[in-house]
């Protein structure tokens, strides 16, 4: 395939100095990566500085070397002698360091045993491989990150090293084959004989050498997560990050780049997403000189982590997307690397059973009779998946009580669990449980026992979220316990979904068995844990469904999805909410991945009511299923789910595997939104429409279709009005819907 290549090339320039024009030549050796969309260069110097040359769409077989700017006026080399200082504070750096001029955000920061900070990486040799290798660490059994074979993939992995403080630094690159995507990680490993303590540990940095751009991100809070957030670069430095232990409501790992003009389908956008569910820092500096520089990784913030000689430590894996074709193209890229390079197991590719979770139906107040009497009644309707959520095990009839204690609550479902299961299982359902597993109580039988397993500082008050402590996920004994405690449940009853919960942050960290010295590796440590027993989990259960949670959205990441090929997108489940909430979730995380369920009114969250229909037709952009005591609702609501399943099976292949449109955006204009799925074969599309509030003596709306074949002609079904695909993307569709909060769909098929 040879995606990577090498070209060495001199250069040479005259110029003004010591009083005289001088010849100077200076060889640069560029390594390349290309895929016929988009082109990524570097280029070593004769001193073997790593300097970034190019990032973005494929550029000329040419000599690009001349793109580094060596020659720049006052950054001359002096033969090999530069004037270093300002050399370093201007040049574009693939891995930059701090301590020799680089005032800049650094990748990495690394104490060497006499506490000197300075690192001076420089090139020592690269190697390239076909396919992708798995990130590895020392001690660390999974590490989550995009998978791609030989044929589908190139990876470059250069090694840098620091001779003084003994470190070799990989940088490793992967490219895949027809995608603008590339991923990055870096991997530091201790070399000499002497204990280093790392810092800072970015995974990649991107720089350009202009900064006009505005910065994408996706922000909120609980019920409202992944708001999408556009501003200007300014200069300076601007970021958004987590310190609280888990990628987080507030800010989601996620950034974009994009031309000041890029709209869903026109101009250039660069995506950033981290593989990771812990502390994150994305950043981007745009320095004096109006330069960008982009460092995305593990927060610095409170980290701290000791390297002893031959122990290594990996940064979680950046992806980076590329578009020159708008924001939504750079969505669809985001959204074919995931589902097909990311997410794993049995799901993967299929359409998820119909599930009823009785959280908003019953909260906690529900024992197997009622549980069974959803069921069954649901079953009737079509449902076939009963998820039994929070409030199933120990003592638990409130949020007080019980979370580590995972046998299951006698007194409510007597019995115990299988026999309910398999009552289930015999009405043709499938059965699935909430767990909360890296959670304990205070009132709870494990912390009784285990004081000591719950994140503290010893000495200080411990802070409660929701009346719990968050379990100390770095000691493999309480990995172990919590483990053993699932398996004991799996191994019981027929459950073959698990929603993994987590619903507070982190506080007070510090550890009980962590050495003194390894305290600050806690935040990481933490994240290593929780992705180990997920991994235990999704290996030794290969059937089970995984759904993430945290309070809702709080930890909507990649990470994540590389065990759980679904998340719960948000604890608001108002359809209306719903509409930003998955819009912006979209941003770069594909609907299939996103948990949506059609609750009862008025909503939970936030009191309103929307009609039964547009409540379906939004949980359809996403897994589907219920979220109420379906033994409770209207009539007419529950006479309408056998019609809901109908559609949303119809239409579930193409909005889980073809190319989404958003042809709304409700962060701009608040009357309406709308989006469409076309089959990647373009022989089908899926359009629909939601109106926000209606107004009288208003026309009916025209919305230009997309990612048709402008060649080929569809037909409207729900219309029977047969068009040219040009047309239809350049005339657009006539619609509107009658009544507040109406939706509407059409199916357009090529005749
Ligand atoms: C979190 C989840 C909800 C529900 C509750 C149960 O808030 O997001 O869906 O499972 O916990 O306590």
């Amino acid at each position: 395939m040879g995606m990577v290549s090498e070209k060495k090339s001199t250069i040479s320039y005259v110029k003004w100095d010591r009083g005289a024009n001088r010849e100077f030549s200076e060889e640069v050796t560029v390594l390349r990566m290309d895929n016929g969309k988009i082109t990524y260069a570097m280029g070593i110097t004769e001193e073997g500085y790593l300097l970034h040359c190019y990032y973005g769409r494929a550029i000329g077989e040419d000599d690009i070397s001349y793109l580094m700017r060596l020659s720049d006026h006052p950054f001359t080399p002096n033969g090999n002698n530069r004037d270093r200082l300002i050399f370093m504070d201007s040049r574009l750096f693939e891995f930059p360091c701090p301590g020799t001029g680089d005032y800049r955000e650094p990748c990495l920061m690394v104490l060497d045993e006499d506490g000197m900070s300075t690192c001076d990486l420089r090139f020592k040799e690269y190697r390239t491989m076909k396919g992708k290798p798995q990130l590895r660490q020392k001690g660390v059994s999974c590490i989550p990150a995009t998978y791609a074979n030989a044929s589908e993939a190139e990876t470059l992995v250069v090694t840098m090293e620091d001779t003084h403080c003994d470190i070799l630094v990989e940088l490793t690159y992967t490219m895949f084959k027809d995608m603008p995507v590339i991923t990055r990680s870096a991997r530091v490993i201790n070399r000499g004989y002497n204990d280093i303590r790392i810092q800072q540990f970015m995974s990649g940095c991107v720089e350009w050498d202009y900064s006009n751009f505005e910065m994408i991100t996706l922000n909120g809070n609980w019920a409202r997560e992944r708001a999408i957030s556009r501003v200007p670069l300014h200069s300076g430095k601007q970021s958004v990050d987590s310190r609280r232990g888990i990628s987080s409501h507030q800010h989601n790992p996620f950034i974009a780049l994009v031309d000041p003009h890029a709209t869903e389908e026109t101009g250039e956008a660069y995506g950033f997403n981290l593989v990771y569910s812990g502390n994150f820092l994305a950043q981007a500096e745009v320095s004096t000189s109006g330069y960008t520089r982009v460092v995305m990784g593990i927060n610095p913030y409170d980290f701290s982590w000791l390297l002893r000689p031959e122990e290594d430590l990996t940064a979680p894996e950046l992806v980076m997307v590329y578009s020159d074709a708008g924001i939504g193209a750079m969505s669809r890229t985001f959204h074919d690397l995931y589902r097909g390079h990311l997410i794993r197991g049995q799901w993967k590719d299929k359409m998820r059973p119909v599930l009823i979770n009785n959280w908003e139906g019953t909260y906690f107040n529900f024992d197997e009779e009622k549980i069974y009497a959803i069921a069954e009644s649901a079953s009737k309707l079509g449902i076939e998946m009963l998820v039994l959520d929070d409030g199933w095990f120990g003592k638990r009839n409130y949020d007080d009580c019980s979370l580590g204690d995972w046998y299951v609550n006698e007194e409510k479902l007597k019995g115990g669990l299988k026999p309910l299961v398999d009552r289930i299982n015999a009405l043709g359902m499938k059965f699935g449980l909430w767990f909360e597993p890296e959670m304990v109580s205070p009132d709870s039988d494990l912390f009784r026992a285990h004081p000591d397993w719950a994140i503290q500082i010893i000495g200080r008050d411990m802070t409660q979220a929701r009346e719990q402590y968050v379990l100390d996920y770095s000691n493999p004994e309480v990995r172990e316990n919590v483990y053993g405690q699932i398996r004991a449940i799996l191994d019981n009853a027929n459950v073959e979904y698990i929603k993994w919960d987590m619903n507070r942050a982190l506080s007070e960290v510090g550890s009980t068995t962590l050495p003194r010295k390894r305290q600050r590796e806690l935040w990481h440590r933490y994240v290593l844990g929780v992705y180990e027993v997920m991994d235990r989990l999704t290996t030794d259960y290969p059937y089970l469904l995984l759904e993430g949670c945290s309070s809702g959205g709080a930890r909507f990441d990649p990470g994540m999805l590389y065990f759980a090929p679904q998340i719960w997108a948000s604890d608001d489940t108002d359809a209306i909410e719903r509409l930003k909430i998955q819009h912006g979730t979209s941003i770069c995380y594909p609907v299939s991945t996103m948990g949506a369920h059609v609750s009862d009114c008025p909503n939970h969250a936030i009191g309103r009511t929307t009609p039964f229909a547009t409540r379906g037709d939004v949980a359809m952009v996403g897994t589907f299923g219920y979220e109420l005591d379906v033994t409770r609702i209207p009539e007419a609501d529950r006479e309408a789910i056998p019609g809901q399943i109908e559609k949303f099976k119809k239409f579930n292949p193409l909005v889980r595997t073809g190319d989404q449109y958003r042809l709304g955006n409700l962060f701009e204009d608040d009357s309406f939104d709308a989006w469409m799925f076309v089959a990647k074969d373009k022989s089908e599309a899926v359009f629909t429409f939601v109106q926000i509030l209606n107004r009288p003596s208003m026309p009916s709306r025209r919305i230009l279709l997309r990612g048709l074949d402008p060649e080929r002609t569809y037909r409207n079904e729900d219309t029977g009005e047969v068009r040219l695909g040009a047309t239809w993307m350049t005339g657009g569709v006539i619609v509107g819907a009658f009544g507040d909060f109406a939706s509407r769909t059409m199916h357009f098929t090529a005749v």
